[in-house]
């Protein structure tokens, strides 16, 4: 049987790769990603076009609407979201418990989001603009607690953006720096079909509810084959210390079998368009603030990184992705690196919550198949 976009999966099991690559599970309007030539388009507009220039606003109108706002609407839908910051009393009790015992920021926020069940009952639209709009108020608060300071009370008069530098800093960020971060999340607000977008369809196409459906998601985002690895690719950067010294440990490293992080990418072949982005928006950003000398070393990492991969991996195509930058952008911002994949959850839960209602609205139960490979008449033997 071929691929069908409709169906909720449904290929042929005798073929189907381990792993899914290239199997369509779902039509989207949301998102296209040309792995070959190294293009995102978000419902339309090239990623490179939209990301640097949009509000954050604009975008989640565009991917919850199918189209961008008019200016009246873009200040109605702003005023929306800008009303549902404010985190419900339970929501601050887990968070509060959570910091006693020093969970991670991606668990806390695993923790947290559910306690939205309570205010959001089953209404698909309502969830997903109080998940958009209360994302960095938990990521912010629950760091505040974790270093025994009090979290401040959500504002309506600050960007989304804004708001969430606000949450994290306790104080109102320069233009500049709501810039660099709103470029970030926009950036990745959707990407296809990654592995959290599918966890979110695959829950939402039970018609669970839309929280239940980003708790799934941020708990496939933490793991360092996704989201998780932007705190190492700097954590590598930093380890290298010296321009002079990434030759001799990034070989080592592939020599001891790991991973380098922030390159290669299961669908791009190519650079990942996002990393172009995000490289545009640092050199930017470290023009004026920042600590200029770690982002020239990050760049000849770069380039060592990728010849040895060419050298050592010639078959795989393995090029820079997102993680890379995104690491070098929030550091420049001053975002420690236990807040990277929190703040990719801040700008991914669009696409997340983008994709449930697109499910809903257009998609069929999400039930694939596996391939049994175990035995088949063991006998049972009582007692
Ligand atoms: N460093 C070294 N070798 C690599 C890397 C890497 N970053 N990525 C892939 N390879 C190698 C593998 O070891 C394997 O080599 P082999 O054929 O000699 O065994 C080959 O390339 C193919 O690897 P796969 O695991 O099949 O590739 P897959 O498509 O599953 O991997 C992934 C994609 C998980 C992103 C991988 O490239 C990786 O682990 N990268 C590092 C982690 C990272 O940066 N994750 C963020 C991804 S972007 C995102 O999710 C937002």
């Amino acid at each position: 049987m071929a691929n069908n976009a409709s169906a909720g999966l449904t290929v042929d099991n005798k073929s189907t790769p381990e792993g899914l690559d290239g199997v369509i599970a779902a039509s989207t309007r949301l998102s296209l990603v040309d792995g070959e030539a190294g293009r995102l388009v978000i419902a339309g507009y090239a990623v490179e076009d939209i990301a640097p220039k949009a509000r954050f606003e604009e975008l989640a109108y565009l991917l919850l609407n199918g189209r961008l706002a008019t200016e009246p609407e873009l200040t109605k839908f702003s005023a929306e979201l800008a009303a549902r910051r404010e985190l419900p009393e339970a929501t601050l009790l887990v968070l509060g418990e959570a910091a006693r015992r020093s969970v991670p920021v991606i668990d806390a926020l695993v923790m947290a989001v559910p306690t939205l069940l309570t205010s959001d009952g089953g209404d698909y639209q309502q969830s997903s603009l109080r998940l958009i709009a209360v994302l960095p108020t938990i990521v912010g608060s629950y760091w505040r607690l974790l270093k025994s300071q009090q979290p401040v009370a959500a504002r309506a008069d600050l960007s989304h953006a804004a708001h969430y530098l606000y949450q994290v800093f306790g104080t109102e960020p320069a233009p500049e720096r709501t810039r660099a971060l709103e470029t970030y999340i926009n950036t990745v607000c959707d990407h296809g079909f990654n592995a959290s977008t599918f966890t979110a369809r695959v829950i939402i196409s039970t018609h669970s509810d839309v929280i239940s459906a980003i708790t799934g998601a941020i708990g496939a985002l933490k793991g360092p084959l996704h989201g998780g690895a932007p705190g190492p690719a700097l954590d590598m950067v930093l380890e290298i210390g010296r321009a002079d010294r990434a030759e001799s440990v990034i070989r080592a490293k592939l020599a001891g079998g790991e991973r380098l992080m922030g390159f290669g990418h299961r669908v791009y072949r190519v650079r990942d368009p996002r990393a172009d982005v995000l490289a545009a928006a640092a050199e930017k950003f470290y023009q004026t603030g920042g600590d200029r000398d770690l982002y020239q070393l990050a760049r000849d990492v770069e380039l060592v990184a990728l010849r040895v991969l060419a050298e050592q991996k010639p078959g795989r195509r393995l090029d820079t992705n997102v993680e890379f930058y995104t690491a070098l952008l929030l550091h420049g911002l001053g975002l420690p690196s236990v807040l990277f994949t929190p703040t990719f959850a801040v700008g991914r839960v669009l696409g997340w919550t983008a994709h449930c209602l697109e499910q809903l609205r257009d998609g069929r139960l999400i039930r694939p198949q596996s391939r049994y490979i175990g035995p088949e008449h063991s006998n049972f033997v009582a007692g």
